[in-house]
């Protein structure tokens, strides 16, 4: 199977999470639309969605599901997201989409978190991936310098040579060479650094559920 084949497989597994009559939570990238493809055929029974970022709003929208505000609803019974890793204790990185502050609001918001992944994203521990950090521009330099004490390279994530702009006005920072020994605390430490929005580690809003996509199909995996 291929990986979009795995990523379809995921998608249209998360659907059992997603209770008729609630509004669901929705994350943000390749995996999540494809859940957003397969949320369609639910569209009659469920009031909408929560979505994680603009792109996600614009696929949920252009399938006739309603988008409601975050602040416009109180607390959600599920979102659903995909992830960059995933340890085996539902700790992610997460943020390759660029939407990792809104992914965290909503999964904050939300009772449970339904990661949807292909089996390659399951590490034994985090920090493969460059972790993304979503930073005010302003702090860049001071941030950068922070990670390099503790053994990290960080860059400014471009997108058409000039530095990406979130959805949130702000700059992303990804950083290699970094050891996420103890999540929890990494991700306490570093969202306490003066211009840093939100760090990519989802120890405090870790998964509740991952359903991983493998060749042996759908291994759902609780934490
Ligand atoms: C976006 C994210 C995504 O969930 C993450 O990047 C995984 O994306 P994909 O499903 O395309 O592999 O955190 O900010």
């Amino acid at each position: 199977m291929t990986q979009d084949e795995l990523k379809a497989l995921v998608g249209q597994a998360a659907l059992q999470y997603v209770t008729p009559g609630d509004i669901v939570g929705v994350g943000t990238g390749s995996t999540v639309n494809k859940f957003i493809d397969a949320l369609a055929s639910m569209k009659d029974q469920i009031p909408g969605a929560v979505s994680s970022s603009e792109a996600s709003t614009a696929r949920l929208k252009a399938l006739g599901i309603p988008v409601f505000e975050a602040n416009a609803v109180g607390e959600l019974s599920v979102y659903i997201d995909g992830a960059d890793e995933i340890d085996a204790q539902g700790h992610m990185i997460k943020g390759g989409g660029a939407a990792l502050t809104r992914e965290k609001i909503v999964a904050a918001q939300s009772r449970r978190f339904v990661c949807i992944a292909d089996e390659s994203k399951l590490v034994k521990a985090l920090g493969r991936f460059p972790l993304p950090v979503e930073v005010i521009p302003m702090a860049t330099a001071r941030v950068v310098r922070q990670f390099a004490e503790m053994g990290g390279t960080a860059q400014v994530r471009l997108k058409d040579g000039a530095p990406l702009i979130t959805d949130n006005g702000q700059h992303i920072l990804d950083v290699t060479g970094l050891q996420i020994t103890d999540p929890l605390a990494f991700e306490s430490q570093v969202n306490q650094w003066p211009g840093v929005v939100t760090v990519g580690v989802f120890a405090n809003q870790k998964a509740s559920v991952c359903l991983l996509g493998t060749t042996d199909g759908v291994k759902t995996l609780t934490f």
